[in-house]
């Protein structure tokens, strides 16, 4: 009987170490390792003294942890003037879902081990200095469904590899110095609801697999050197609110049903392009639209928009285009506004 009790008692304890040797590996002290690994790259005097070993890594400003199994879930570090590189040792943090390091001074490459963070939910790097190109890994992030590297100076091209993640609904590459082009395979993304692509020279044309982005409301491709004609795939994604194509050499000229095609539109900001033909009438059924802008382009003809239908549109700019035919109705358009 005592033997056996032995036997019982002796097998628990065995247990006991293995779990402890188990969490060890893998487990809450790779995460401990990982944030102090983190912390040795930055230099920060506030934030980070409260990085020390006599608290709990779990207390630590801008870590929260699992309550069942104690891992770190989120590091929320967004504007806290952080200088220096990320750590690669961040990709051991293998049960983290949000990372937002947003606003900060972070530089030198994003690490490719972050594409080892397979339940990472959002990924914020926005507003920091990161150079070097988009680790093609993070395509392994297939829980990913906000992805956002805006303002930075990320260079090379969009991997192919991101359209691997089909569930991804906002993607903002806004402010970088990317090139050779938009990728045809984003339109795999078909979860896309934003697309925010504005202010980096990609150059090339605008691919007509987009339009299978059936749930997408914003798209902005503002200063991104695209030249060709906007694929009429584009006027088939009928839920789009904030449009904007300025500062491109796109030509061609708009459906004349535009306003039929794309009638929750809120914003459209085709200013500074090369394109031409009339402004299609059917705008003025774009009812909720707040601002249009359509300067300094080639259009032409007769302005026929009733803007009195346009009841919160507080902004129409018009100039630089070849509007009129020297006829005395011209100007009537005025008249709707
Ligand atoms: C990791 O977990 C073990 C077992 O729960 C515990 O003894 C140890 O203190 C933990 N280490 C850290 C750094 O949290
Ligand atoms: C450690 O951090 C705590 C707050 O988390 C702070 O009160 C304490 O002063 C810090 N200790 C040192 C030595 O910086
Ligand atoms: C960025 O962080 C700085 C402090 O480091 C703050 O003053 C500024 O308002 C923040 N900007 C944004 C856009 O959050
Ligand atoms: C953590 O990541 C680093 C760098 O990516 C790697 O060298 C190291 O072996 C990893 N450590 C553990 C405990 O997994
Ligand atoms: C990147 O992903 C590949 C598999 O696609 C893998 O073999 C490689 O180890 C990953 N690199 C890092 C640094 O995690
Ligand atoms: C992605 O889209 C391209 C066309 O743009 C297609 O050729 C390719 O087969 C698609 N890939 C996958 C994995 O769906
Ligand atoms: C714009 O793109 C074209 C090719 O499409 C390229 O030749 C040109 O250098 C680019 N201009 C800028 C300013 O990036
Ligand atoms: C549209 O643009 C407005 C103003 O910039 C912004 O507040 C809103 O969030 C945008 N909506 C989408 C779906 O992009
Ligand atoms: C736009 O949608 C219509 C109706 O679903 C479809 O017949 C047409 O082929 C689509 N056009 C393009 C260019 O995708
Ligand atoms: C756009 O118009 C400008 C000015 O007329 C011209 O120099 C440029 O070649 C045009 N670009 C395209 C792609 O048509
Ligand atoms: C606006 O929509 C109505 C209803 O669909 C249609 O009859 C009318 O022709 C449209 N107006 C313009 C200017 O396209």
């Amino acid at each position: 009987m005592n033997s056996r009790i032995d036997f019982l008692f002796s097998s628990l304890v065995i247990f006991l170490i293995t779990s402890n040797i188990s969490a060890s590996i893998g487990g809450n002290e790779t995460d401990y390792q990982s944030l102090l690994q983190f912390k040795l790259m930055i230099t920060d005097e506030v934030l980070l003294s409260s990085w020390n070993t006599s608290v709990h890594f779990r207390d630590w400003s801008g870590v929260s942890c699992g309550k069942r199994h104690r891992r770190v879930t989120a590091l929320q570090l967004k504007s806290q003037g952080l200088e220096g590189s990320l750590s690669p040792h961040v990709g051991n943090l293998s049960f983290l879902r949000e990372l937002y390091l947003t606003n900060n001074s972070f530089q030198g490459m994003i690490p490719q081990e972050l594409g080892r963070l397979t339940r990472l939910r959002v990924l914020d790097l926005g507003r920091n200095r990161f150079d070097g190109v988009i680790p093609t890994n993070l395509s392994r992030c297939a829980n990913l469904n906000d992805l956002r590297l805006d303002f930075n100076k990320l260079v090379g091209s969009v991997p192919k590899e991101i359209s691997f993640l089909s569930k991804l609904p906002i993607l903002s590459l806004r402010t970088n110095m990317l090139t050779g082009g938009i990728p045809h395979m984003l339109g795999n993304i078909t979860s896309m609801e934003v697309f925010s692509a504005a202010e980096n020279p990609f150059g090339g044309s605008i691919p007509d697999t987009l339009g299978r982005w059936r749930s997408l409301r914003g798209l902005g491709f503002g200063g991104c050197n695209l030249s060709g004609t906007i694929p009429d795939s584009i006027y088939n994604l009928s839920r789009l609110a904030n449009f904007s194509l300025a500062g491109n050499q796109l030509a061609g000229s708009l459906p004349s049903d535009l306003g039929a095609r794309l009638p929750y539109l809120v914003l459209l900001q085709f200013r500074s392009n090369n394109l031409t033909g009339p402004l299609p009438p059917s705008i003025s059924n774009c009812s909720k639209l707040t601002l249009l802008e359509m300067g300094d382009n080639y259009f032409s003809g007769k302005l026929t928009i009733d803007f009195g239908k346009l009841k919160d549109i507080y902004k129409v700019t018009l100039y630089n285009n070849n509007f009129g035919f020297g006829e005395a109705d011209d100007m009537k358009f005025i008249d709707t506004m």
